[in-house]
């Protein structure tokens, strides 16, 4: 370690991580490997897939002997795949020949998702390329989850590498609708793959200040004693984007802001944030540990939904603000699917009966953002007032995104007064300012190169992703049923902050804004 410029605080040596990483990657790796991108031609594959796995080859992160396959059905090439992606590839000019080095090792099969001799066509070329059968092999279904089914079935089938090659499948969220079809969903991968064969992808939990929870939680004695209902007044988990579905609503409408985002990112945090401390920092305790909690949880109740969709602010001079949800190609014009949801959920367990966990996600908001809100209960018997109010409560604020923060607000004698004036203040771990120099891997770096090492802990377990669509399903059917008075989605203009009624809620739940 070493001092930062800013000369407070140790800083770590970013390179010794990736080298770290590197020869742990590399060590493993005295085979070929091959990383199948299963939806080559879509959205997720042009902005996040290609690129992640262009910079993790580019960092000198990946195996040496790599080849890529790219499949799915349109009739594309190598070069139109990359012309796709280009313009997310961040892309440096002295980094060109190294670049055309990528694209030579990869290739692209078309093929469909429901026939086996297109599976064992794929498998014979692998073979081919990688000029041997015992290449482990990897596979990413960045897919809409209607073809998982039979896709995941033809690769256990006919796209096994011969042992001892291992393959390990990526399977991208949403994973089910519902209780029943997350379930239809496990029971059939578990009838093809071993559970350590299959890595459900959270990309929230490649997130630094998410895999920081977990230190922070259980590192810190400071917070170990206060962590509960005695200290405890609310905790608020929050999504914003500040854009609309932008032209993803088809999916969009089928799936909703309640299966999109709260559902898995937002549920995920909950779990690390109120579970109990793991036996270890093992995948298999966390994992455990995340599922005690989820258990814990009553079914969510209409009454702690608030839903709202939004619509186009007509006075707005940004173009993108003047459209609403149902102006999006592929979106019913009666749609009531939401695009803003708050939920409270309730852990019926000794260390937060009370405690109201506040979940909400949003689109088309006035800012991307990401955090968790602890705030803690009143001072009781405080000798102090702030113009005749109480003062406020004390908040820790564990800033996910953008520009990761933990903050602890506070209150502090007013400095150079006389007197004991009290104001509130920040004791402010902002990672930008606190950590130069460092440079945090996006989740999807990080979670790719958990499977290459063979690590489940970022990843989702069957029982958890159960227990998560038990707590959710009753409303979910609910809010699915068109003729259903109860669900009232409220019209909120794009770009606002969130809906007054949420707000509303959260002070009934006893959490207050300052
Ligand atoms: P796309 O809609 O772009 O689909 C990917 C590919 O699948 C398409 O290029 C198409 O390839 C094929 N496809 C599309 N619709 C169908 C269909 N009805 N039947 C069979 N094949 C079809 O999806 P995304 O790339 O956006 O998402 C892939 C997965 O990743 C989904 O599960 C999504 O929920 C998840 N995801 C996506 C994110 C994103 O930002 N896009 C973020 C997080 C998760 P072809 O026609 O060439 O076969
Ligand atoms: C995805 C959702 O899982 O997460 C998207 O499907 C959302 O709707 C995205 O935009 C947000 O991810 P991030 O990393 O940009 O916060």
């Amino acid at each position: 370690a070493k001092k930062s410029s800013a000369g407070q605080c140790p800083t770590q040596e970013t390179d010794t991580i990736f080298q770290r990483i590197r020869t742990q990657v590399q060590k493993s790796s005295s085979n070929t490997y091959i990383f199948f991108v299963f939806g080559a031609s879509g959205d997720l594959a042009k902005k996040k897939i290609y690129p992640t796995l262009w910079w993790l080859y580019r960092d000198g992160l990946l195996p040496e002997n790599i080849i890529f396959i790219g499949y799915a059905r349109s009739a594309l090439t190598v070069e139109k795949v990359f012309q796709n992606c280009e313009k997310y590839m961040k892309l440096q000019d002295s980094e060109r020949d190294l670049y055309k080095k990528f694209i030579s090792i990869n290739s692209y099969v078309s093929g469909s998702y429901d026939n086996p001799k297109d599976f064992q066509r794929l498998h014979n070329e692998a073979n081919k390329i990688a000029k041997e059968e015992t290449a482990n092999r990897l596979f990413y279904l960045a897919l809409p989850p209607s073809v998982y089914g039979s896709v995941s079935e033809l690769i256990s089938s006919n796209c096994r590498p011969k042992e001892p090659a291992w393959l390990r499948l990526i399977v991208e969220k949403p994973f089910g609708k519902d209780l029943e079809s997350s379930n239809n969903l496990s029971k059939h991968l578990s009838k093809h793959y071993k559970e350590e064969e299959i890595y459900r992808i959270d990309h929230y939990l490649g997130k630094e200040m998410v895999q920081n929870l977990v230190v922070l939680r259980f590192a810190n004695r400071i917070f170990s004693r206060v962590w509960n209902r005695d200290s405890i007044a609310a905790i608020i988990i929050i999504f914003k984007e500040d854009i609309g579905t932008q032209g993803r609503g088809g999916y969009f409408d089928e799936f909703g802001i309640i299966r999109d985002v709260i559902q898995n990112h937002l549920m995920q945090i909950l779990s690390i944030v109120a579970m109990e401390a793991p036996r270890s920092t093992k995948g298999e305790d966390i994992r455990d540990e995340k599922v005690k909690v989820l258990r814990r949880i009553q079914p969510i109740k209409m009454e702690d939904v608030t839903l709202g969709q939004y619509v186009g602010d007509k006075n707005s001079s940004n173009e993108e603000h003047r459209k609403g949800y149902l102006d999006d190609e592929g979106v019913p014009k009666d749609s009531k699917t939401p695009t803003f949801a708050q939920v409270v959920m309730h852990i019926n367990n000794e260390r937060w009966d009370g405690v109201p966990f506040i979940l909400r996600g949003g689109k088309a908001l006035n800012e991307k953002k990401a955090e968790v809100r602890i705030q803690f209960r009143d001072m009781p018997g405080s000798m102090f007032e702030v113009d005749g109010e109480k003062t406020a409560r004390d908040e820790l604020v564990i800033r996910v995104q953008p520009n990761e923060a933990i903050y602890l607000k506070m209150n502090n004698k007013r400095p150079g007064e006389m007197g004991f004036r009290v104001e509130e203040t920040e004791l402010d771990l902002t990672y930008n300012e606190r950590y130069q120099g460092v440079k945090l891997p996006d989740a999807y770096e990080r979670l790719i190169l958990d499977v290459f090492m063979g690590h489940q802990i970022n990843f989702v377990r069957s029982d958890e992703l159960e227990e998560a669509w038990r707590i959710v399903t009753p409303v979910l059917s609910e809010i699915d049923d068109k003729n259903n008075k109860n669900v009232n989605v409220i019209p909120y203009p794009f770009g606002s902050s969130g809906l007054q009624e949420a707000f509303d809620i959260c002070s009934k739940y006893d959490y207050t804004y300052s």
